[in-house]
């Protein structure tokens, strides 16, 4: 019988338990020195990996937030086109695939209906699979060609946390072994993205220390219906996954939303009973992230003009965000990296906002751990 290990919940336990899962999952594949990522366990040869033309991600749920990062990570580090759709979605779409692509799912439990039935569709197409999953011989890791298992640990609470920072770094982990086979990177620039990998697991601890900051905020906000979560590029995944932890766990209407959307439309809803929860970190080092961060900063001014109350995740430092909104601060690392920090104090908040409302936070009402039917 697991064991809460002294915390309340489920949830919160394994929200703590980010730093170490995130270690298990990372550290026995890399070698800084060598500046080398060992993932021979997707099992492609070199000669597949350089012909790839195209890679297709499926999952359901938080794991399908993990994927939409992925994507961009995948694109922007290695330009290989990748296709994303809910796994439940794509045995309706007539899938365009087939032999020189791979096909990643994405699952915590290996036993999702839909994941399994898309999973059993490429290959019927022709082609290879490989699993990321993280519940060791589950039947998706068993049907796959390869596997790739993130070491977060047995997850109990309904919803999905510390497998979603493991995905996240995994995925992370498979761009920058493709660089490597595709001769994509010096030894140097591969130490240089090692390194910060490797330092994420002890700015998640600092990021655990928000956890007494997210609970007073969710003290204040907890009476509120509705949310807007909203971020851009790799940053919008995370703001969807922060909707969807305080939809399941809280019961209260939240909607992920890209930020430069919002102009398109629900504008018009946000007040001053409307909330804002925003991504507004930086990576001063790379100009696409500030271009998206003065955008931000931009949106955030309209939106508190409107009358709403705006909670910005915002790079350590930020004195002007600081000002404008109730601020979280989320550590430095590189632009790529930041969604793994930035999505732990979404699910303090949705986790504090659960408990402040007297909820089942572990078994939210109409939901199980695994959905094994379609
Ligand atoms: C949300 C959550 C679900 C799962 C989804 C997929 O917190 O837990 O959305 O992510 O049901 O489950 P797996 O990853 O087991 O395939």
């Amino acid at each position: 019988m697991p064991d809460k290990g002294g915390f309340p919940h489920f949830m919160i336990k394994e929200i703590f338990e980010q730093p170490q899962g995130m270690r298990d999952t990372i550290e026995p594949r890399l070698s800084l020195n060598e500046g080398v990522v060992r993932l021979d366990e997707i099992r492609s040869s070199p000669d597949e990996l350089r012909a790839l033309r195209r890679i297709n991600i499926l999952a359901s749920g938080t794991s399908r937030h993990a994927y939409m990062v992925g994507q961009y990570v995948i694109q922007d580090m290695v330009n290989i086109p990748v296709d994303v759709d809910y796994a439940s979605e794509f045995e309706y779409r007539n899938p365009l695939i087939g032999p020189g692509e791979i096909t990643i799912v994405i699952t915590q439990s290996g036993e999702t209906a839909d994941t399994t039935a898309a999973q059993r569709e490429a290959k019927a197409k022709g082609s290879r699979t490989v699993a990321i999953s993280n519940v060791i011989d589950s039947t998706i890791a068993r049907e796959a060609d390869g596997v790739l298992y993130t070491l977060a640990g047995p997850e109990i609470s309904i919803a999905s946390t510390k497998a979603f920072t493991a995905q996240m770094a995994v995925l992370f982990l498979f761009a920058l072994y493709l660089g490597q086979v595709r001769g994509k990177f010096s030894r140097e620039q591969r130490r240089l993205y090692l390194k910060d990998l490797l330092e994420i697991p002890e700015k998640l601890k600092v990021q655990l220390e928000t956890a007494s900051l997210c609970e007073s905020l969710a003290d204040r906000y907890h009476a509120f219906d509705d949310f807007l979560f909203m971020g851009r590029a790799a940053h919008y995944p995370v703001a969807m996954d922060g909707a969807l932890k305080l939809k399941e766990v809280s019961y209260i209407h939240a909607e992920g939303y890209p930020t430069g959307e919002t102009k398109h439309g629900p504008l018009a809803l946000i007040d001053e009973h409307l909330p804002i929860v925003i991504i507004a970190t930086r990576d001063q080092d790379d100009a696409g992230s500030m271009l998206r961060y003065e955008k931000t900063v931009a949106n955030i001014k309209t939106f508190k003009e409107q009358g709403a109350h705006v909670i910005a995740l915002t790079s350590e430092g930020d004195e002007e965000l600081a000002k404008l909104t109730d601020a979280i601060p989320i550590p430095t690392t590189r632009e790529l990296l930041l969604p793994i920090l930035e999505i732990v104090p979404m699910q303090l908040f949705a986790y504090y906002m659960a408990v402040r409302r007297g909820l089942d936070v572990d078994k939210p009402r109409h939901l199980v751990k695994s959905v094994v039917v379609e």
